[in-house]
């Protein structure tokens, strides 16, 4: 059994470097994938890399690829990564610790010069946050996009994704070409803040995750009529805002009535004209809504959509529903689960089986390969926020256990046999 450990100050001192990039005046981290901060971060971390003598692929959607310079690929990769955008506003780790414990666990393996029955890289996704698409760079190796479905998806401040590639340097013909075969990886590994306040409660160190959640969302838009505040009868008003108001009251009972488990949130609004004296003619909103089971969260969608269609129509207005592509819950790998829970057990650190609330892109590599993911504690359960936090005692556990995890992978003394997702459901 090969025993190594992380470079826990190095690693501390990557932590605060990418946290000083992007800070914002309300006090958190605001880098918008492709936005001038993620720019700067990307710049910050491919330094790192070349400070550690590691080769960068990049490719044409700005995933990035860490290899050792002598790492050709064969046998199979073992991979570990996360993402480096962050929500606006957000917090200092979420992405970010699994980013640079993923090179750190590199780097370790790399100065050490240990012999690997499997290369091990260590990646950063695009667009995690999903500003343009849920799990944009993670969706472009699973399946990849083509040039028409590149240019209909836009921003949160209705920017167009393909504007923004092109703004920042990329080839748009590349960014079609980002797909990767199943199997092409080993095992794939991702190390996360849990993001709420269970482990903290329980007083566990180390997560295994067990599944994640699925992901969807839609914009949706009442039409009504711009009118004048003051001469309007409060009866002949079509008001796009009150109609918005009302369907999102609706939406928790809904959601219930389907499943104890769905969460829905409309996390923007906005009107036209936005005038204090003009009755708003649109509300546009965007909703997000998860559920752990497939089926459910197609029902959601359908019973959103009806909701919305049914409170228009009551009021005289009309409802237009743009669904977002949506994300299938995973399970996550038994083996490579297995390999987590031992490195956790090996290191003496408590652990539990804990399932996932929140979207990441490892919901996208399980069907590339056999994948699993590793959860550290979050103080008071926040996250996508400032006060988001993991004691520096918990982030080092956290990443001894990814390398303890991706060695015993990448050794085979921890074993992976089954196949990746996309085998399973044939
Ligand atoms: C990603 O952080 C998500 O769950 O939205
Ligand atoms: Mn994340
Ligand atoms: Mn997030």
């Amino acid at each position: 059994m090969v025993t190594l450990r992380i470079n826990a100050e190095r690693l501390r001192a990557d932590i605060e470097a990418l946290a000083s990039i992007g800070r914002s005046p309300a006090g958190g981290i605001s880098r918008t994938s492709f936005g001038p901060a993620d720019a700067l971060a990307r710049e910050w971390y491919l330094a790192r890399c070349a400070e550690a003598g590691l080769t960068v692929d990049v490719d044409g959607l700005g995933n990035m690829v860490v290899r050792a310079p002598s790492d050709t690929g064969r046998p199979a990769p073992v991979c570990s990564g996360s993402h480096i955008d962050t929500v606006p506003n957000g917090g200092r780790l979420d992405g970010a610790l699994g980013s640079l414990a993923a090179l750190e666990a590199l780097r370790r393996i790399s100065e050490t010069g240990i012999e690997l029955a499997h290369p091990v890289r260590a990646l950063v996704f695009s667009d995690e946050e999903g500003n343009y698409g849920h799990l944009l760079g993670s969706a472009g190796l699973r399946h990849g996009y083509g040039r028409k479905q590149l240019e209909e998806l836009s921003g949160r401040d209705g920017d167009r994704l393909v504007d923004a590639l092109v703004a920042a340097g990329y080839d748009l013909d590349e960014a079609t070409r980002t797909r990767v075969e199943a199997g092409s990886i080993h095992a794939f590994v991702e190390l996360h803040i849990e993001q709420g306040p269970i482990m903290e409660e329980r007083g566990t160190e180390i997560g295994v995750v067990t599944s994640i959640v699925g992901l969807a969302g839609a914009r949706v838009e009442f039409i009504g009529s711009a009118d004048h505040a003051g001469t309007t009868p409060l009866t002949r008003r079509k008001d796009a805002l009150l109609a918005a108001s009302e369907f999102l009251q609706l939406l928790p009972g809904i959601a219930h009535d389907i499943s104890e488990a769905a969460v829905v949130t409309c996390g923007m609004i906005s009107v036209d004209p936005a005038s204090q004296n003009v009755v708003p003619g649109v509300a546009h909103l965007t909703l997000d809504f998860r559920d752990p089971d497939w089926d459910r969260l197609q029902q959601l969608a359908a019973a959103f959509e009806q909701a919305a269609r049914d409170v228009a129509r009551r009021r005289g207005l009309h409802a237009s529903w743009r669904p977002d592509s949506m994300v299938e819950p995973v399970p996550l790998h038994p083996e490579v689960r297995a390999a987590i829970a031992a490195a956790a057990d090996g290191l003496g650190l408590s652990r539990m089986d804990i399932p996932s609330g929140a979207g990441h892109d490892s919901q996208n590599m399980a069907w590339l390969a056999p994948t699993a993911m590793i959860f550290v504690p979050s103080i008071n359960g926040k996250s996508h926020c400032p006060e988001e936090d993991t004691s520096w005692h918990d982030i080092e556990n956290g990443a001894n256990a990814l390398l303890a995890t991706l060695l015993a992978l990448a050794t085979e003394e921890a074993p992976v046999t089954g196949p990746p997702l996309v085998a399973i459901a044939g």
